[in-house]
């Protein structure tokens, strides 16, 4: 694990499940398409709240998105079903936290409930300057923990490394 940074030894641990966050929100007409379904980027927009609100848990500061991986749309949520977001810290650096979040569509006559998105959102977190600053340590607790880590740790080097990403 890259967690220990000799020049910052004071740094104070948390685990995912201190900073989770679960957000519910009902799909309305002004949220959808001519098909009524949720717009993508209202989904974006929620799952950016709900990542950035665990992100801001753990670090207590300001924070602000710098990157979204994995973000696709394989299940439609139709007008009038509940949407429930659930995020929870995988993996931090120095300043950076990257957060997963879960997205599942509820339907609230059936209350039949699938998962409809998952991506991973990577907060860097701001001092009262803007300029970035040190968060917790992350401490992984459970098996499933343990391999979001090393599985976000092969993400970041990917996503630092994406030369055809660059602006
Ligand atoms: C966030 C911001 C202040 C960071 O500034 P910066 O000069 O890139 O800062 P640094 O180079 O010191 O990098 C800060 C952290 O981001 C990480 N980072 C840089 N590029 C990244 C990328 N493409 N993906 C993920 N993490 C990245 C760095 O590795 C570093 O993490 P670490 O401290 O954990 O190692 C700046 O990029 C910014 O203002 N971006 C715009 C944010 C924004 O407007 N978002 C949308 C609305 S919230």
């Amino acid at each position: 694990m890259n967690q220990s940074f000799n020049d910052e030894p004071n740094r104070i641990s948390k685990t995912p499940s201190a900073s989770a966050v679960e957000m519910t929100e009902l799909v309305l007409p002004n949220d959808t398409n001519l098909l009524g379904n949720l717009l993508g980027g209202r989904m974006m927009h929620w799952m950016d709240i709900a990542g950035g609100m665990a992100a801001m848990r753990h670090s207590h500061r300001a924070v602000a998105t710098i990157s979204v991986d994995c973000l696709e749309f394989k299940q439609p949520v139709h007008v009038g079903e509940i949407v429930i977001l659930k995020a929870k810290l995988t993996w931090v650096g120095r300043t950076s936290m990257e957060v997963v979040i879960r997205a599942f569509g509820e339907n609230p006559q059936t209350g039949r409930t699938i998962l409809t998105n998952v991506a991973y959102f990577t907060f860097v977190a701001l001092d009262d300057h803007g300029k970035p600053t040190p968060v917790a340590v992350l401490v992984p607790e459970s098996e499933e923990e343990f391999a979001e880590f090393k599985a976000a740790e092969h993400r970041r080097n990917q996503r630092i490394g994406k030369a055809n990403c660059k602006i």
